[in-house]
């Protein structure tokens, strides 16, 4: 795996608009790394990079935000069971044609396709991170 640092948090949104690039649709991301780590600061950059215009919000109410069927941007957190992310039809969107972003992808781990990509985000200090993807 790569790996870059960043300093702040739009130096990690404009690194994720980069790898925006590299994506191909019908990938599906897991970011990985601790609460506050940066996982929803790196969708908004793959967002911007895919040249989605609408402002992408953390889905941790609403499990997954779909943005024109282009992203599926997930925040498993608060799943309780594979079960519930079963009914609640989550495992639907991994073979939609668009791209997958899985915050807390352990949470859903028996429903995830086998192949996958993978960004680790690691805190440093209050506003270095480390990015491994
Ligand atoms: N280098 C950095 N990259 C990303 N976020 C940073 C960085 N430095 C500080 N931050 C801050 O860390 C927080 C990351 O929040 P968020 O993306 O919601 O985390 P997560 O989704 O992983 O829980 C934000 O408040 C952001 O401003
Ligand atoms: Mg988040």
């Amino acid at each position: 795996m790569a790996k870059v640092v960043t300093q702040s948090r739009a130096e990690t949104e404009a690194f994720a608009s980069e790898y925006a690039k590299t994506l191909r649709a019908g990938d599906v991301v897991l970011l990985d790394g601790e609460m506050g780590a940066g996982k929803t600061v790196f969708s908004k950059g793959v967002a911007k990079g895919l040249g989605i215009e609408e402002e992408v919000t953390s889905p941790t109410y609403a499990y997954m935000n779909d943005y024109d069927g282009r992203l599926f941007h997930y925040d498993c957190y608060r799943i309780e069971s594979v079960e519930q992310a079963e009914q609640l039809g989550l495992a639907d969107y991994f073979d939609m044609g668009g791209i997958c972003l899985i915050e807390w992808s352990q949470n859903i781990a028996p429903l995830l396709p086998k192949n996958v990509k993978r960004v680790v985000i690691r805190k440093r200090n209050e506003n270095e991170r480390e990015i491994e993807y």
